[in-house]
């Protein structure tokens, strides 16, 4: 269907361990996060995990991407690239992104993590941002539409107040880390083609405090909210099963 590749349980078994090996490495670098900390050293902290485990990096290299690991701080929203002098502050918001080939399967999943304490306001955005990825998944049943995912984000950060990022989107996941279809974060449900069985993907919500408008800065990675509000990402990689 639209060139979405059915993968076998075996398969699916495959990513999982790949995903498995994605959610370690994220587990460690969230244990190292902390005031003072540099998102460089974090970088460091994957590579050297990712090592003990025996597996490759999916961002290294990816279209020219600089690191392992995607370290987005506040106002970043995501791709931020780790820096040896951008030291992590109390308040912060940090959302870390890491992807990893094992076998030949990619993983990929994202969270946001408070650094020492965070303001209500940072907390509920997290929050809300982290439900919305939940929700996103509550649709991953066969039968259900692609856009239903879309739909089930936007309807539960909007209500809140928040804004969905419409620039970059979710996507299947296999073999390659980027792979039809493009899972968006926002539009109609009852759109789009069926799910079902077999498909793998990775949903990635990214919701603003303020506006929906986007920056990339000149390193041609690093994406900021455009009025400078925080924003907070989460990804996980889902199998829809019978
Ligand atoms: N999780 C992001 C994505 O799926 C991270 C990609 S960073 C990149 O697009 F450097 F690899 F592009
Ligand atoms: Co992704």
């Amino acid at each position: 269907m639209k060139g979405i590749e059915l993968k076998t349980a075996a398969q699916i078994a495959k990513l999982r361990e790949a995903n498995l090996i994605v959610s370690d490495v994220l587990d460690v670098v969230q244990a190292a996060a902390g005031i003072g900390v540099t998102t460089w050293d974090l970088e460091l902290v994957a590579r050297k995990r990712l090592k003990e485990l025996s597996a490759e990096p999916a961002f290294l290299g990816y279209r020219g991407y600089p690191a392992v690991l995607c370290t987005s701080v506040n106002s970043v929203i995501v791709h931020g690239i780790p820096r040896k002098d951008l030291a992590l502050k109390d308040g912060d918001i940090l959302s870390i992104d890491f992807g990893a080939f094992k076998d030949g399967w990619c993983g990929d999943s994202a969270r946001t993590l408070p650094i020492g304490t965070i303001s209500e306001k940072a907390a509920a955005l997290v929050e809300a941002t982290r439900m919305s990825l939940e929700k996103g998944i509550e649709q991953c049943v066969p039968g259900s539409r692609l856009g239903d995912i879309g739909w089930a984000v936007q309807n539960y950060v909007e209500k809140r107040g928040y804004s969905v990022v419409e620039q970059f989107a979710g996507h299947g996941i296999g073999r390659h880390m980027h792979e039809p279809p493009q899972v968006l974060n926002y539009g109609p449900a009852g759109r789009g083609p069926r799910l079902s069985a077999g498909m793998v993907l990775a949903i990635e919500p990214m919701i603003n405090a303020g506006g929906p408008d986007v920056v990339i800065e000149d390193d041609g990675w690093t994406a900021v909210t455009k009025d400078g509000s925080l924003s907070a990402h989460f990804e996980h990689s889902v199998a829809i099963t019978e």
